[in-house]
């Protein structure tokens, strides 16, 4: 009989990435894919550790699915993604039964790995985090039927902002190179792929020899039947000139940018290691909608950093009203083990920090609502994606990435179509074909 790997994703897309990448390994390896864990031989639950809550919950998933080993004693456990970096072999201490820790730069050992464990049931915590990333498998029909994909081009990250867990989970930033990269992008245009999202903890700095972002860009932009291409994340500091004139030049790359702020005082911006002020972060969103008008900008922010007093928080408020997002990210600060801002003073307490989230997000609110209202009457693209999770309704997204449901049969799934706009609100907006 046939046997079966279950894989659950949580966190980022550079873990999406890699968690088609693992599941390409498993097909190659003999598995089938199954969606029940209950059902599968081999189960792998890739993680996100970039806030304590993230945390939590991947360790809570990986306590319930080392417990179905009970039922079934031959099932696989594996746990996969940055809380598996970070904690390593504490993982196979905590979790008697668990078979396998696999960090993200272990992945293109997977396959090997994968044969051992199954062979001689040794236990193992692979977590090297100087590997280099993994490298493209060549595989064609991996992402048959889906109109988008992921394409993971840089790893890493050299930033070091003082509360994040990122360097040290995914090491040091290294760039793909861009014929693999265009291969790939290729492969996947040819499956049917018309838009794809370049990935990357800090897109911007993306390096190759001499090939620098932009030039990526220009060439993706050359793929004759890829519809759409955005990237993310973006770090406001290495956003050059160029990379914002790709946004006038390039008629593929989506009106839409995710920058993430994380806060809107200097303060706050220094404290944080950011690079920037909020003085250039304004001037950026002014030269990006310059250079491509009605651009849609989302951002990350949080709130509750040590020492955020009430004047910063206000600060972060008055951006937020200045800038107007599309959509915002708004998250409280947590504390991640071996971070600078782990040891700094001024803690903020907890229901501190929720009552300014909870300013913060009815702020937004607002503005989210009036931006997707200024749309009702207007006739836009939309890429078919599928159906809504309603059903009878089809779903898809607009260049700026908003979402747009309508009625219509499926023969227009991963289609580009006509929608005009009827109704919005906050999470989506409602239209009917043209
Ligand atoms: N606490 C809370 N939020 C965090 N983020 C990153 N690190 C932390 C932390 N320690 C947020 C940032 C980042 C997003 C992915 O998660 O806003 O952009
Ligand atoms: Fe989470 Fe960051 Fe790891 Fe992505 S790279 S899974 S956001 S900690």
């Amino acid at each position: 009989m046939a046997r079966h790997y279950y894989i659950e994703t949580m966190g980022c897309q550079m873990n999406e990435y890699d968690s088609d990448h693992l599941g390409r390994i498993f097909e190659d390896s003999g598995y089938l894919a199954t969606s029940e864990p209950e059902e599968a031989d081999f189960v792998l639950v890739n993680t996100c550790s970039v806030r304590a809550k993230a945390e939590q919950k991947a360790l809570s998933r990986l306590g319930r699915l080392v417990a179905l080993k009970k039922k079934n004693p031959r099932l696989l456990v594996a746990v996969a993604g940055c809380v598996a970096q970070q904690r390593g072999t504490d993982l196979l201490a905590r979790f008697p039964s668990l078979d396998l820790v696999l960090g993200p730069r272990e992945i293109g050992r997977f396959r090997d790995i994968l044969r051992k464990i199954e062979n001689d049931g040794t236990r193992l915590a692979a977590v090297d985090v100087h590997r280099a990333p993994t490298a493209f498998m060549g595989r064609f029909e991996y992402f048959q039927n889906s109109v988008k994909a992921y394409l993971t081009i840089m790893e890493g990250c050299n930033n070091f902002c003082s509360y994040c867990i990122v360097p040290y989970v995914r090491g040091r930033e290294t760039s793909r190179s861009p014929h693999e990269i265009l291969e790939e992008a290729r492969n996947l245009v040819l499956q049917g792929v018309r838009e794809i999202t370049l990935v990357g903890q800090n897109v911007n700095s993306y390096v190759y020899e001499k090939t620098r972002f932009p030039e990526l860009l220009q060439a993706m932009n050359k793929i004759k039947t890829l519809h759409r291409m955005r990237f993310t994340t973006s770090h406001p500091k290495d956003l050059s000139e160029e990379l914002i004139q790709c946004f006038a030049g390039l008629e593929k790359l989506c009106p839409h940018i995710h920058l993430p702020f994380q806060a809107g005082s200097n303060a706050v911006l220094k404290a944080m290691k950011r690079g920037y002020t909020r003085e250039k972060y304004m001037d950026l969103i002014r030269e990006l909608r310059e250079a491509r008008p009605g651009i849609a900008v989302t951002s990350d922010v949080m709130v509750g950093f040590p020492g955020e007093s009430e004047e910063d928080f206000e600060l972060t408020l008055d951006l937020i009203r200045q800038i107007e997002f599309d959509n915002l990210f708004s998250f409280k600060y947590s504390d991640r083990e071996g971070t600078p801002a782990a040891r700094m003073k001024g803690k903020i307490p907890e229901n501190q920090k929720l009552t300014r989230l909870a300013r913060l997000q009815e702020l937004q609110r607002g503005i989210t609502l009036k931006k997707n209202k200024e749309l009702v009457g207007k006739s836009i693209k939309v890429l078919v994606e599928g159906t809504s999770k309603k059903g009878q309704q089809l779903t898809g997204r607009t260049d700026t990435n908003k979402v747009v449901n309508f009625i219509s049969d499926s023969s227009n799934i991963n289609r580009l179509v006509n929608v005009k706009v009827k109704r919005s609100l906050f999470n989506s907006l409602w239209g009917e074909l043209t």
